[in-house]
């Protein structure tokens, strides 16, 4: 279990913190935790106001995973919480030959995932993955396992442990000082577990979770 930050080449945008905590209404949460259009592709106060395709996101953050965990050519990745599949794209444009699979509890974003992986995703939910025993090589998961209240959050945990034969990485909401509580508060539309990065540490050990996690702080 190692916290390290494999997202550091991600690149940064400058988050209106404070207009969303001002903007957003209870109404726009409970329509952004449908997962639906209105979350990927409506309004910004509902969600990322356009979830499209940029090779920028993650072609060089695909690159760090491989060279982080030595990935054979041919291993198998699983991305829990993949929405349209942007990352294991940019994973098969690096490793043609790599196994890829992604799971997201949103039929939306599956239905308009990109062409190239969609056959490899499915509608799942991150407490119960419809996958074997060990049967990936690298599990990720990037901002998802959150969104669960915290008994499914903590049932998530296991079934990224239970599928990985090698290698895990999560990333959640977390935060280290007050201030940072007080700005993740104002940002959060969807997550319903975030906690100090101790907290969560005490979660991953309680759950036997063994693989590698970074946090979403907001900055
Ligand atoms: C912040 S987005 C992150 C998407 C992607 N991992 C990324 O980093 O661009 C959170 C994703 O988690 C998915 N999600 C939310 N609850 C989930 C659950 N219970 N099981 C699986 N996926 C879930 C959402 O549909 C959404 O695609």
């Amino acid at each position: 279990m190692t916290e390290i930050n494999l997202l550091d080449l991600y690149p940064r945008s400058k988050r209106p913190i404070e207009d969303r905590g001002r903007l957003v209404t209870d109404e726009d949460r409970r329509i952004a935790r449908r997962f639906g259009r209105e979350y990927f592709d409506g309004d910004r106060l509902t969600g990322y106001g356009g979830y499209s395709y940029h090779p920028r996101f993650w072609r060089e953050t695909v690159r760090r995973f491989r060279d982080h965990y030595v990935l054979a050519d041919d291993a198998r990745v699983l991305d829990v919480g993949c929405a349209k599949g942007y990352m294991l794209h940019d994973f098969k444009e690096l490793m043609p030959r790599l196994g890829v699979a992604g799971a997201d509890v949103s039929p939306y974003a599956i239905e308009h995932a990109i062409e190239t992986v969609k056959p490899f995703l499915r509608v799942a939910d991150a407490k119960e993955l419809p996958f074997e025993d060990a049967s990936f090589d690298l599990v990720i998961s990037i901002n998802t396992i959150h969104n669960l209240a915290i008994e499914d959050c903590r049932k998530a945990l296991r079934e990224i442990q239970r599928l990985t034969r090698k290698h895990a990485f999560i990333t959640v909401d977390a935060w280290r000082t007050e201030e940072e509580r007080r700005r993740l508060l104002k940002w959060n539309l969807t997550a319903l577990t975030f906690m100090h990065v101790d907290d969560w540490k005490r979660v991953f050990g309680e759950v036997g979770y063994s693989g590698d996690y970074y946090w979403f702080i907001a900055e």
